[in-house]
């Protein structure tokens, strides 16, 4: 197989380090194969890297006596740019030297190494496009977050014998980066010396003084999976993983796509419609005010059916209908409850359900529209924003129903927008604190036609982002 490189002639290299049995964890099943959000934990870790365009090949470091499982996980669910198996050795040091002599001698010079925990599946995009930015000027780079406790050094009797300043300080995370000659060097020069006990990977680099080790900011999330409690919280994690759209396809993407949009005359779903339609595509729109109200299973199915019979097929179903109602449950009138919950959740029901078959021909794309309350309920909004709970769980089951048809699901969860819903309920607000209809139908737009499925996208202003 030939391997392609970056416009430098780079090769980068993702070495996923899955030699360890776990003992931490205490389970007979290594941590990297426990299952997560109906994955392993390794298939998660193992399609970031997968997804992000600058990896061009992957080697994954097993224990013998996982290799078959594993083998049989990779059959099941292929992951094209892995093209290694290798053996791991009894130290993560060991397993780390086997990824480093699977690069082709040819190849070194020009190659990048990151080494990454098999165990670390929320490692994001931004983390390895700034791993490898920074490796085109250092030898070597960490990846950290600033240490929020206190640290304190002990010695042997559990006295504390230094409390260093915290600011600092900071915690490991994974992937390291390296140029994969200076990883190499270090090793053979660790191996040549009796009196070495380093293990860890950086630190190899520092003890021979092969050159500054830069560090990128890494991510809180990015928690190495190690205790059993670790498992509750990267559940957690997962429900709310959100993906914001860093360097999300372009907007041209709908260029001839037949798009639907269920509330398409007011805020987020005019604006997509505007929008959809200045980029080329061919955007139908339906609302309860032309008579297609999304609690109506049947009228939202005659909407796509008059879709098909236009245009023959139907790439992509947004859904932006919702209504916002506030007051103490209490106080409100259970119609009106009634209402908001028949358009907000079973309209979004409602409307995947009639679009999936028609996805499934075009392995298009769904996005429905969540809300920031989603995750925390807000007293006066309790209906609306249990709504849009359900919205976020209703994606993440639906994504996994859906993965072997190729059809993608997400919520798109915009911060406070500039919407008649929104004037409605909360009254003028300055208009720099709020995002524009727009910008929140670019991201519906782009997330249409990602290869992601199961998400959360937060839509941030670009101020607040940074
Ligand atoms: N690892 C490895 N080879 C080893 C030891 C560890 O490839 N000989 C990998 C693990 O599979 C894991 C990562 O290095 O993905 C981080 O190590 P750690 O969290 O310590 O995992 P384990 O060694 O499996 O766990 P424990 O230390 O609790 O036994
Ligand atoms: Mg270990």
């Amino acid at each position: 197989m030939s391997t392609s490189t970056s416009n430098n002639g780079t090769t980068n290299y993702a070495v996923i380090l899955a030699a360890g049995s776990g003992e931490r964890m205490g389970f007979s099943t290594p941590k990297q194969f426990l299952k997560l959000a109906g994955r392993t934990v390794i298939e998660h870790t193992l399609a970031v890297f997968q997804a992000h365009p600058q990896i061009h090949e992957i080697f994954i470091v097993v224990s013998a006596k996982d290799r078959l499982y594993l083998e049989e996980l990779l059959l099941k669910n292929p992951v094209p740019k892995v093209t290694k198996l290798l053996n791991g050795g009894a130290t993560r040091k060991d397993s780390s030297w086997a990824g480093i002599c699977a690069v082709p001698s040819d190849r070194l010079p020009n190659a990048n190494l990151l080494m990454h925990d098999a165990v670390r599946p929320f490692v994001t995009r931004r983390i390895i496009s700034e791993t490898i930015d920074a490796l085109g000027r250092h030898a070597a780079v960490d990846v950290a977050v600033p240490a929020v406790d206190t640290i304190v050094s002990v010695d042997g009797e559990d006295f504390i014998r230094d409390i260093p300043d915290r600011s600092a300080l900071r915690r490991g995370q994974t992937p390291q980066g390296f140029r994969a000659a200076v990883l190499k060097k270090a090793h053979e020069l660790s191996h040549g010396d009796p009196h070495c006990e380093v293990t860890d990977d950086c630190k190899l680099i520092l003890n021979y003084n092969l050159g500054d080790i830069y560090v990128v900011r890494g991510e809180e999330k990015n928690i190495k999976i190690t205790y059993p409690e670790d498992l509750f919280l990267a559940d957690k994690i997962f429900q709310v993983n959100s993906s914001t759209l860093e360097d999300g396809p372009p907007l041209r993407r709908v260029q001839d796509k037949v798009v639907a949009v269920f509330g398409a005359t007011k805020g987020i779903g005019e604006a997509l419609m505007f929008l959809g339609r200045e980029y080329g595509g061919r955007m139908h729109g339906f609302a309860a005010s032309t008579g297609c109200d999304v609690s109506d299973a049947e009228a939202v199915e005659r909407a796509l059916a008059g879709v098909l019979q236009a245009e023959g097929r139907i790439d992509a179903v947004v859904n932006t209908a919702g209504v916002l109602r506030s007051g103490r449950l209490a106080d409100r009138d259970p119609a009106d409850i009634e209402r908001e919950i028949a358009v907000n959740y079973l309209g979004s029901i409602n409307v995947v359900r009639a679009a999936l078959p028609h996805l499934e021909a075009t392995r298009g794309g769904i996005c429905l529209f969540t809300s920031s309350s989603f995750t925390r309920g807000r007293s006066l909004y309790s209906v609306y924003s249990s709504t849009k709970a359900a919205i976020v769980n209703l994606v993440q089951g639906i994504a996994e129903e859906t993965a072997p048809q190729g059809v993608r699901i997400n919520a798109i969860n915009p911060e406070r927008t500039a919407t008649p819903m929104r004037v409605e309920n909360f009254g003028p607000e300055p208009p720099e604190s709020l995002l524009t209809a727009r910008e929140v139908a670019e991201a519906t737009i782009k997330t249409l036609f990602a290869d992601f499925s199961g998400t959360v996208v937060d839509v941030r202003r670009k101020s607040a982002t940074l």
